[in-house]
């Protein structure tokens, strides 16, 4: 019987309420796989600054050195954006301190779903490959420098040559693996960064002669991923690009509330941390309206990825898409149903395809 070691960090806003759909999800999941998850919880962001006067206090680090994978809900709100550390930077040094520098956001259109995107005729569906620990979010110096009568502030974006070739050649890995156009998004026409980005790109390419690999200026790309988002298929970027245009994926698909993500370093069958692209949504917080989609897909990505589980990947991900076109669809997606309402109707779902399945 296998045996799970899952950290739950539910967060801040709607972290515990998206995460709380998805543990029940797991909980069929695991009874179904016949597998023992032990759950463990602590904090991160703003309630762990609460309890502990830090962001990712060391009970959270020390939490999730003795888990095989991480679920995370969100972080962030009005209450603590004045604080002096605030919650998104326990995110970040938790990011950096489990070495997770690939971020793999997929984004695609369901069945069912077609009318709330504004493309309607277009096909939307594509993975973003986020680098996630380097670029502007970790660079130094940073902050600020009390100048006479002025103020300067500083962010640095800073890369090693080997953080982009990692990432990028994720990204081509997969493109090859999956027969898939590569769209490397820079500013190479202004940043230096970009243009070394370019060129480990194009040094790569010559390993992945099967995979078509287009360069875009990411201003460009932001326009052309709304008018022709056909065109993307894998995109690989920055941090800073690829957290923008991540949320411009969600617009295109309808919701930000339907993306899941993995961020991982890099091997399948190790530690991740997976986590809705969203945030802590402060305007719905507690009214038990949010969707639980990118909380359950990012949990599905995390047994398939940390613990190799990719029968019960593909079944989360088959109810949740059921449930989808079947409805019904909380209120971002124009519905009604409460958070529970669905979750319920994606573990029905869950046991019907499940049922299926034995049979045939
Ligand atoms: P947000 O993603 O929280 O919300 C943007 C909009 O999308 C809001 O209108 C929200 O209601 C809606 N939305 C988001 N998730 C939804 C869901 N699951 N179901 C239905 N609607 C959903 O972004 P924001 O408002 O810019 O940021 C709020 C806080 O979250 C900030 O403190 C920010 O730093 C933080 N944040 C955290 C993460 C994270 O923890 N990974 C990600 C993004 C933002
Ligand atoms: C995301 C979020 C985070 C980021 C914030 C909360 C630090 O926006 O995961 O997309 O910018 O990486
Ligand atoms: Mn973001």
């Amino acid at each position: 019987m296998a045996n799970h070691q899952l950290l739950v960090l539910a967060g801040d806003g709607i972290g515990p309420e998206v995460t709380g759909a998805a543990l029940q999800v797991l909980d069929r999941v695991a009874e179904i796989g016949g597998w023992v998850v032990e759950i463990e919880r602590a904090d991160i962001g703003g309630t762990a600054i609460d309890t502990y006067g830090d962001p990712f206090p060391e009970k959270t680090q020390r939490a999730i050195d003795k888990a095989s994978a991480v679920l995370l809900g969100a972080v962030g709100g009005p209450k603590w954006d004045q604080a002096p550390k605030r919650p998104e930077a326990g995110l970040l040094a938790m990011r950096q301190y489990m070495g997770l520098w690939a971020n793999l956001r997929p984004y695609h259109v369901f069945k069912g779903l077609e009318h709330l995107s504004p493309l309607r005729k277009a096909q939307v569906d594509g993975i973003i490959f986020r680098e996630l620990t380097g670029g502007l979010y970790f660079g130094e110096p940073r902050g600020r420098r009390f100048l006479p009568g002025d103020l300067e502030v500083i962010d640095t974006l800073q890369y090693r040559r080997s953080e982009m070739w990692r990432i990028i050649k994720l990204a081509f890995e997969y493109a090859r693996d999956h027969h898939l156009t590569l769209t490397s998004v820079d500013k190479a026409n202004v940043l230096e960064s970009s243009r070394v980005w370019r060129e480990v790109t194009d040094e790569l390419s010559k390993q992945f002669p099967d995979v078509p690999v287009v360069h875009r200026y990411v201003d460009a790309s932001a326009m052309d991923l709304v008018l022709n988002p056909d065109r993307y298929q894998v995109i690989v970027t920055e941090n800073l690009f690829g957290d923008i245009l991540s949320d411009l994926a969600g617009g295109l698909v309808g919701s930000l509330g339907l993306l899941g993500s993995s961020s991982v370093a890099g091997t399948p069958g190790t530690r991740g941390l997976f986590e809705p692209v969203h945030g802590s949504a402060p305007d719905i917080a507690g009214k038990g309206i949010a969707n639980p989609t990118g909380a359950m897909l990012s949990l599905a990505y995390l047994v398939g990825w940390s613990w190799s589980e990719s029968e019960a990947q593909q079944l989360i991900e088959s109810a949740v898409a059921e449930s989808l076109a079947e409805g019904p669809h909380t209120p971002d997606l124009g519905g009604n149903a409460s958070t529970e309402e669905f979750t319920q109707a994606v573990i029905q779902r869950l046991e019907h395809i499940w049922q299926r399945r034995k049979i045939s």
